[in-house]
This record gives C-alpha cells, structure tokens and sequence, in this order.
C-alpha cells in the first residue's frame, strides 16, 4: 500500500513535471543573455524576456539555434515614453566578414514623435538595402508581432502579418541571396544618439532610464543548422506549441498580402534605398526591378 502510493506519488509529479516543463518550452530552452552583467532578464518562467539600458550598458541575448530559412514571429514591446537615442535590434544574421543579415531595427524618438523601423538585408557581406516604416500604432502602448519569412525565393518582413517588405532571390541579375550561410537570431538595446534619433540630433535623456523592451511569444517554424546539416520543425515560447508544417518554405504572397504591402510602402514607407536616385546616380541596384512594389 505505501509502496504503490509511493509509486503513483512519484508518477503524480513527474506528470506535473511534465507539464510544467512544457509550459515552459520557452525563452530559457530557445535563447541566451549574451551581454548587459543582469540588464537582460528572463522572466514569468520563461514567458517573458526583457532588455534593459542605462549608461553604464545595454544588453543582449541570441538564439541558441542556427537557422537555415524559417518562419519567425516575436512579439515586442518597445521602450516607452523619451526613448530617443535608444536602438531595439531585432535580427538574424551568420558569422564573418561574408556574413549575411536580415535587420529589424527600431530607432526610438521623443515622447509623442514616431519610432522609426529601419530594414535591411545583408548578403555576403553586402548591405546597403536599408527601407524604413513608421508604424500605423504606438509599439509601446502594447506587444506587437514582428515576423520574418526567410525561403529560397525570398524573405518577408511583416508586422502584425501585414507585410510590410518582401526582397526576392535576384541571383538571376547577379545579386548574392542569403542561402548558404545558417544565422542565429539576435537582439539588442542599446545606445545610438549619434545617428538614431533625427538624424543624432536628439540625444539620450539618461535621466528617464532604465529603458526597457520586452519580447514574448517566440514562434520559429524553421531548419535549424546543426553539424553541417538542417531539420525543419517548429519551435515555441508557448505551451500551446502549434505544430508546423513547412508550407512556409514555398510560400509567397498572395494577392491579398500584395495589396496590404503596397497600402504600407504607400502610407508609411520614408525611405527607400530603390527611390534614393541621388544615391545611385549610376542606376539602382539590380534587385530594385524585382522588389518595388509600388
Ligand atoms: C522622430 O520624429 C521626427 C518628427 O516627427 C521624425 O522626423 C523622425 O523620423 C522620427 N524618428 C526618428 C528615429 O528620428
Ligand atoms: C500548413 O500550415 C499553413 C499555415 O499554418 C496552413 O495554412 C496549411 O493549411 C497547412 N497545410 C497542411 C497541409 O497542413
């Protein structure tokens, strides 16, 4: 009698275990704190992560996967209130001088004023591809879904599912296309009030800090890269892990997404790398052709 209450004792909490553990499949299985001595923080068992920046430091963390194409949504709370001078980066990039990249970037502004989200994407090495968005919300006020659709064909930048930037595979016009090279995911707050806010004009009010971000909800339907090969699957912050498929790897935008991405690079584009003609006064890049949707 003692033995088997013992016994369903021991199964009663690794069930509970087992549960909680799923519950928690979350930013402390999928990420890492890089840098910030105690400023980035894990909480609510792995629900939530926040980055913190005072003027001592920011701080950073980064997937513990390499990924080789994928389908990833976080959600982002942004730096509230004075956050000019402040930089969230979001992004994936590879190793190296060659290194391919895939840029969200969120430069912060007075109280009241717009953020500014500047895009890029790097291949070999190669950058210079910047479109930048106002928001049609206050990404403050709330979390917001930030997601990137990395394919052979091509990669979507979309914000609450609404694409908002979509960069084609251009190899056919000679242009590098990230593809060979695994990338992590990264993220940081830091200071940036050279450049960041109007231009370097307004600068960080250190008196306002901490800043803070928090992300939440990681959702990877991704290949991760591991010893020299990739496995597609999905990965998840949350307990209700949606199981993917890999539909994601051909997909593309339909006419509806089409028309959504042209209302924002119509309303809320400020710059685009493909207009700036007195930036390339010799002709614009060559993937400019495939990529302007407007
Ligand atoms: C900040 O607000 C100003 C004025 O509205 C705007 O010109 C600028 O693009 C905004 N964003 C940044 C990062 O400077
Ligand atoms: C795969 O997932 C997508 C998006 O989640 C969904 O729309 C589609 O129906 C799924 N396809 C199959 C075969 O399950």
């Amino acid at each position: 009698m003692a033995s088997s209450s013992s016994t369903s004792m021991t199964l009663m909490i690794s069930l509970l275990l087992g549960s909680f553990m799923a519950a928690t499949a979350n930013f402390y299985q999928n990420f890492d704190i890089t840098w910030g001595d105690g400023r980035a923080k894990i909480l609510n068992n792995g629900e939530l992560l926040s980055l913190s920046l005072d003027k001592a430091s920011g701080s950073g963390f980064q997937s513990r996967n390499e990924y080789l194409f994928g389908k990833i949504d976080m959600q982002l709370k942004l730096v509230p209130g004075n956050s000019a001078g402040t930089v969230t980066a979001y992004y994936l990039s590879s190793q190296g001088s060659a290194h391919d990249e895939i840029d969200f970037e969120f430069l912060g502004n007075l109280s009241g004023e717009p953020y500014l989200l500047h895009t890029n994407v790097f291949s070999q090495g190669k950058g210079d591809r910047e479109q930048q968005f106002y928001l049609w919300f206050d990404p403050t006020a709330d979390f917001h879904t930030y997601s990137i659709l990395w394919n052979p064909q091509r990669i979507i930048f979309s914000v609450d599912g609404t694409p908002i930037r979509e960069f084609k595979n251009a190899e056919s016009e000679g242009v590098a296309y990230p593809k060979n090279q695994a990338m992590r995911i990264y993220s940081s707050l830091w200071n940036a009030d050279d450049w960041a806010t109007q231009g370097g004009r307004v600068k960080t009010d250190w008196t306002k800090t901490p800043f803070t971000a928090s992300y939440r909800n990681f959702n990877a339907n991704a290949c991760v890269w591991s010893s020299g090969s990739s496995s597609c699957s999905s990965s998840s912050s949350s307990s209700s892990s949606t199981s993917g498929n890999n539909s994601w790897l051909n997909e593309e935008l339909d006419s509806t997404s089409q028309e959504r991405l042209k209302w924002v690079q119509k309303n809320y584009m400020v710059y685009n790398y493909c207009s700036d003609s007195k930036r390339f006064p010799q002709g614009f890049p060559p993937e400019c052709a495939l990529n302007n949707s407007t």
